[in-house]
């Protein structure tokens, strides 16, 4: 059984260090946090803590520097973000291990939050080394995982040292795990599952295992032609995957012998010049000559009318390439969509369908934004994910 937050949190913890992994992996631009949804996501936890006098020790990786120090990846402007969400002092040193590091965690008052370095910056991360891994654990009393997007990652700092502390779940991670799970345990049904993105070989394992538990699915974006080419539909020059056309046999054979509910696009927003959308046109059958770049009206209306019949929706990548606002309107009508759907329990992840929702303005009208990229999808492929099973 995994330790939840509120187990930890009926323990007296003044006094105490907690150790917290948390996922900051934020954009940056010109020096500043460009979208700091992780690092709100976090700051339940944070308070919590904070509130019952802990010593919060914060631990992050920020992108992917390699193993060594990288002057553009330093941890600095996340902990500037952070302080001012927090409005709390939050210190930082520049390690994660060593005397500096041992003096500032030997300084902490209680509610003190300090926040280490990069800890990608030590190649022992990503080979979960035991040594780095149980000295890390040696400044802590307790263990919380709150990284949610890192869980899938055996890492020292998401596994190793769980194994040296006791360690808990963070708020976070129990909310990402509590509608993930509804999506694929214990959905209120009719639970409708919208899919989009370019390749469908990035997501075919999730079709397969959600198709297990939706009542309906619906697909967009490019990952659809190479199922309309495996039914023998003309897609022009569309993306298709040639190599994945046996596999979209099988998986339509699947939804038949399952009896799901299966919509595919069935118009288009087509275009001659991938760059000149004043080719765009809605089509229902492509000519050969012409790319998909978005679904088309009828099928975004129906779309809408598929997600005001169910009562718990799932939304992971985009139906078109949104970027380019002319092929944009089938990835912001599912977002508004979503909005609109009092009725349902919306739960939106990816960073894509996230950026769109945000565009949209429509992000805080969702029942629940998952902060997880890769691991919400290794969630729903059915994976065990390391930084979750290292709690039970
Ligand atoms: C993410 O952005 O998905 C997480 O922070 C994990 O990052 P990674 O793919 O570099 O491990």
């Amino acid at each position: 059984m995994r330790k939840s937050f509120a187990d930890l949190l009926s323990q007296s913890l003044k006094g105490k260090v907690v150790l917290v992994r948390v996922d900051f992996n934020a954009p940056l631009k010109d020096g500043r946090v460009a979208d700091d949804t992780r690092i709100k996501a976090s700051l339940g936890t944070i308070q919590a803590l904070t509130q019952k006098g802990a010593r919060v020790v914060l631990i992050s990786h920020l992108s992917r520097p390699g193993g060594r120090v990288d002057e553009s990846k330093r941890l600095s402007p996340i902990r500037d973000n952070l302080q001012a969400l927090l409005g709390h002092v939050v210190q930082k040193v520049d390690d994660c291990i060593g005397p500096n590091v041992e003096s500032a965690i030997q300084n902490l008052n209680d509610s003190d939050v300090l926040l280490l370095e990069n800890i990608r910056f030590y190649k022992e991360e990503e080979a979960n080394d035991a040594d780095f891994s149980k000295r890390l654990a040696s400044y802590g009393d307790y263990f919380v995982q709150d990284a949610f997007g890192a869980v899938h990652r055996q890492h020292a700092s998401t596994y190793g040292i769980a194994q040296y502390l006791p360690a808990f779940s963070g708020l976070l991670l129990d909310k990402e795990l509590d509608y993930l799970t509804q999506v694929l345990n214990s959905p209120t049904r009719p639970l409708t599952a919208i899919i989009g993105g370019a390749k469908i070989s990035s997501k075919f394992s999730v079709l397969e295992n959600l198709l297990q538990t939706v009542d309906v699915m619906v697909l967009g974006g490019a990952m659809v032609y190479t199922l309309l080419a495996a039914q023998g539909i003309s897609v022009g020059q569309s993306l298709v995957e040639p190599d994945l056309i046996p596999k979209a046999h099988s998986f339509l054979e699947r939804v038949n012998t399952l009896g799901k509910t299966l919509y595919l696009p069935e118009d288009h927003v087509a275009v001659t010049s991938f760059d000149d959308p004043r080719t765009a046109k809605v089509v229902e059958v492509f000519n050969d000559d012409q790319i998909g770049v978005d679904a088309g009206p009828a099928s975004v209306a129906r779309i809408q009318g598929l997600i005001e019949s169910s009562k718990t929706v799932f939304w992971n990548g985009p139906l078109g390439v949104f970027e380019t606002p002319e092929y944009s309107n089938g990835t912001f009508s599912v977002a508004r969509s979503l909005a609109d759907a009092h009725h349902a329990t919306t739960i939106v992840g990816g960073g894509d369908s996230i950026a769109a929702v945000n565009q949209a303005g429509v992000a805080d009208q969702m029942d629940h934004i998952s902060t997880g990229g890769g691991a919400s999808l290794e969630f729903l492929e059915g994976k065990v994910l390391p930084g979750i099973s290292v709690l039970s």
